[in-house]
């Protein structure tokens, strides 16, 4: 992989894409920033970092002849990937909450913003946001958040952590061509946070309804089975899981 360190910009993820708009770069690199401006996430959400504490850092990955449907995969794969590192790095209980939030216990440690670019039917890279807690202490307004070091009570090093988050999700995405869709997606199941208890959510118009996670189908979609036995699907901006 090869690196490149920025002290500030706005979102590694704006920044990286852009620059692969602009000029051939090579494959897996890696772009991170000491203090990202303006973080993107999900949902058209912010993301907030603190330097010298969080990483934020985001990787180019391409492909050739990977077809659109495979996003889904990809999207598995990478979570499962840093939910791996996660693992390594004796973080306990984590999980993968839909789509792509990694979570330790009922707290959540990274984010993942995946964005494809695409050429008729095929993707042709991906950029792959990842914002980890690594230090960090408190998060004032985010009372779900949590850091690796508030999860395993050591402090980590950054460089070690983007090292090895990349090498992995690189190695990942490297075979997902040949990937057997099932296995991914059966190992994301068994790493779905609150998969099988009763939760409750929010659809996109505000109301508030109990169900329970049955899993996620080939279009990446979450079906959820409701209180009165039928199960639903849906889509990232159509519900929300509250903790
Ligand atoms: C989410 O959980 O909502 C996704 C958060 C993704 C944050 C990362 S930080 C690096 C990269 N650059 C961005 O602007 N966002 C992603």
């Amino acid at each position: 992989m090869h690196l490149i360190k920025l002290s500030a910009i706005a979102s590694t993820n704006s920044y990286l894409k852009e620059l692969n708009s602009e000029i051939p770069l090579n494959d897996e690199t890696v772009v991170c920033a000491n203090s990202q401006l303006s973080g993107r996430g999900q949902r058209g959400a912010s993301w907030y970092s603190e330097p010298g504490k969080s990483l934020t850092f985001s990787l180019l990955k391409r492909y050739s002849q990977l077809p659109t449907e495979q996003s889904v995969a990809i999207n598995l794969a990478v979570s499962l990937s840093v939910a791996s590192v996660l693992d390594s790095l004796e973080v306990p209980e984590v999980s993968v909450k839909w789509p792509n939030d990694i979570m330790s216990a009922n707290k959540k440690i990274a984010g993942i913003l995946i964005e494809n670019q695409l050429q008729g039917e095929n993707i042709v890279s991906s950029v792959i946001g990842i914002g980890i807690n690594v230090n960090n202490k408190n998060f004032a307004d985010l009372p779900n958040a949590g850091s690796l070091l508030l999860a395993t009570g050591k402090a980590y090093d950054l460089d070690l952590v983007i090292e090895t988050v990349g090498e992995s999700v690189f190695e990942e995405l490297r075979n997902i061509h040949s990937a057997p869709f099932e296995i991914i997606h059966s190992k994301y199941e068994s790493r779905l946070f609150r998969k099988g208890i009763i939760s409750e959510f929010k659809r996109a118009d505000g109301t508030r309804f109990n169900g329970r996670i049955a899993g996620v189908n080939r279009s990446g979609d979450l079906v959820v089975e409701l209180e009165s036995g039928v199960s639903e699907k849906f889509q990232l901006k159509e519900i929300e899981l509250l903790l």
